[in-house]
């Protein structure tokens, strides 16, 4: 498979008032076209300003990232909330608006994406009027509305009820495999990142380094949610579980 993102030696640190943070040291990271890789650490090891060096949003402060000269970036952040005076399809073209490129043509994608994923009912609705997980598919409709090359979640389920997790994972593996997303998602649930990736990385404490890189092979991948139930989830899991800085 092809990489698509090619981060070599990439290492960052803040400088604050109070000194210096190291947040990422030397992290070396290929990114493989149409996989969902997991990113997992503890909480402050780095996972969101890897992400938001890669969106562009953050300095690196040496290292190289590798990608083609026109390459979109679709970030969806942690807690990345729903406009409520706006309808669901103004909330779903909104990053089309902000980057100027609210073309008919990318318009009606949204509103295919919206009407694919079960929100049919709703483009002239308001989000008070969903339930937490289905807000949560706007909100990633939102992002691959744009076209972009790679996702990148940062925990999207962190705020939802287990239940809502569960499905909502399964919805979301759904959209990404059959629009052919790259992603890059991170998470602190175990679980969630063996269920839903074909590779999880796992990141070493502050500052965050790639310890190991795990393939994840379950014997049939479409459904997140009964993969918890293949005889090699538990495998997985003590795996990562031993790997984890605690
Ligand atoms: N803008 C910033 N300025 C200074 N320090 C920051 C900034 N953003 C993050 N940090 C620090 O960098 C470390 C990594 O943060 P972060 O990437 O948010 O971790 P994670 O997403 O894994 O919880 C933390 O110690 C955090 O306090
Ligand atoms: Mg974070």
């Amino acid at each position: 498979m092809n990489n698509i993102l090619k981060i070599k030696d990439l290492s960052k640190t803040y400088n604050t008032k109070l000194g210096c943070i190291e947040a990422l040291n030397n992290i070396t990271l290929n990114i493989k076209e149409n996989e969902i890789i997991g990113i997992i650490g503890n909480s402050g090891c780095g996972k969101s300003t890897l992400l938001s060096i890669i969106a562009g949003l953050e300095e690196k402060t040496s290292g190289t990232i590798d990608a083609k000269n026109d390459f979109k970036v679709g970030y969806m952040l942690q807690n990345d909330a729903l406009f409520p005076w706006l309808t669901i399809l103004e909330n779903a073209t909104l990053g089309l608006k902000i980057k100027h490129i609210d073309t008919k043509e990318n318009i009606e994608y949204a509103k295919y994406l919206l009407n694919t994923y079960g929100l049919k009912d709703f483009l002239n609705k308001y989000p008070n009027s969903l339930s937490g997980g289905m807000k949560q598919r706007v909100a990633l409709i939102r992002t691959i509305a744009i076209k972009p090359d790679i996702l990148l979640l940062d925990e999207p389920f962190s705020k939802l009820d287990l239940i809502t997790r569960l499905d909502i994972s399964d919805d979301v593996y759904n959209i990404i495999k059959k629009e052919k997303k790259t992603t890059i998602i991170i998470s602190h649930d175990l679980g969630e990142c063996i269920s839903l990736c074909d590779r999880v990385a796992i990141m070493s404490k502050r500052p965050g380094k790639i310890k190991k890189i795990y393939d994840i092979k379950l014997s049939n991948k479409d459904i997140p949610s009964k993969n918890r139930l293949d005889e090699k989830f538990p495998y997985y899991y003590n795996k990562l579980w031993k790997e984890i800085d605690k």
